[in-house]
């Protein structure tokens, strides 16, 4: 049976998940969005690449869910973005209701699928998805350590002048500003990054890392970043379809772990075929968890005016 995954939000990040899915071949492709015209333009476009760039998978689009019956994973892009000075919580209500209705027609037609979400606030989201799924903590994960992990490996390479490919870093909790980055557990080809960089340079990658979406909301100044949040949900996406069992960092419902309880929070998972397979409980210092604290209480600021907004 050919895979199948459904993008929903023909937007940036939508229609660049389409083409990273097809580029690696690893579904057919539904492309949803409410804008007429949009997922379908978009989607026979990117079906149309095909030939040239060698990929056989099917794509289309539509503005309704029937053409996603049966999907093996739903990635949920849809939502309002970020304006410059907008903060990913001032997105809170607006995109709980695009998020809702996503999950609802999710569930609907492809009952058995993982969800990926990947609209902001992102820990947020996933816990509206997760409560109007009722699906099993397993299915539903958030994208958002993958990206907050590249962009720090990205500011480690650049600093020290190194291959990308030697470095190795861990973010964990929420995908905001008080995103942890666990500089004790980041390295470049083993070697720990504490021995390779002074604090003051590390405290500047790391805030920087903390600011790496408004870092490109203020230059694009009319949406935020699309290439490397798609490559971040493919990787998942890719991890769950062909059971790599790779471990990212991605939201997912703790319980109990790290002291956090009944919260979407980043922290490093092993994604292959039923989605979440484990969740990785590590020891962390006094003040890594003081940190992990202060970014779990900020996402439960949000869930607490989802679950009102819920029961009204
Ligand atoms: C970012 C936004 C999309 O981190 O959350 O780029």
């Amino acid at each position: 049976m050919r895979k199948k995954i459904t993008v929903v939000g023909a937007g940036n990040v939508g229609a660049n998940c389409a083409l990273r899915v097809a580029e690696k071949e690893l579904a057919d492709v539904v492309l949803v969005d409410v804008i007429e015209g949009v997922p379908q333009g978009k989607a026979l476009d990117l079906l149309q690449s095909g030939p040239v760039q060698g990929y056989d998978v099917h794509i289309s689009g539509s503005n309704d869910y029937e053409p996603t019956a049966n999907s093996d994973i739903c990635i949920i892009t849809a939502g309002f973005p970020r304006k410059p000075g907008m903060s990913r919580d001032d997105l809170l209500l607006a995109n709980y209701e695009v998020v809702k209705t996503a999950t609802e027609n999710c569930v609907k037609f492809s009952p058995n699928c993982i969800l990926i979400v990947v609209t902001n606030p992102l820990d947020a989201m996933c816990q509206a998805a997760y409560m109007v799924s009722r699906f099993s903590k397993n299915r539903v994960i958030g994208m958002a350590g993958v990206l907050d992990t590249a962009r720090f490996r990205t500011f480690i390479a650049e600093e020290l002048k190194v291959s990308v490919e030697n470095v190795t870093a861990v973010v964990m909790g929420g995908h905001g500003d008080t995103m942890v980055p666990f500089v004790r557990l980041s390295n470049v080809a083993g070697i720990p990054l504490t021995e390779l960089l002074d604090k003051a340079a590390l405290d500047r990658l790391v805030e920087r890392t903390q600011n790496g979406g408004a870092e490109i909301v203020k230059h694009l100044k009319t949406g935020s970043a699309y290439y490397a949040p798609s490559a971040a949900a493919v990787e998942m996406a890719e991890s769950i379809l062909r059971d790599k069992k790779k471990v990212l960092p991605c939201a997912a419902y703790l319980e109990g772990e790290y002291g956090i309880n009944g919260l979407f929070v980043g922290v490093p998972v092993k994604l292959g075929a039923r989605g979440i397979e484990q969740i990785y409980q590590i020891k962390v210092t006094a003040d890594e968890q003081a940190m992990l604290n202060k970014s779990a209480a900020a996402v439960a600021e949000l869930v607490e005016v989802i679950k009102k907004k819920m029961a009204s």
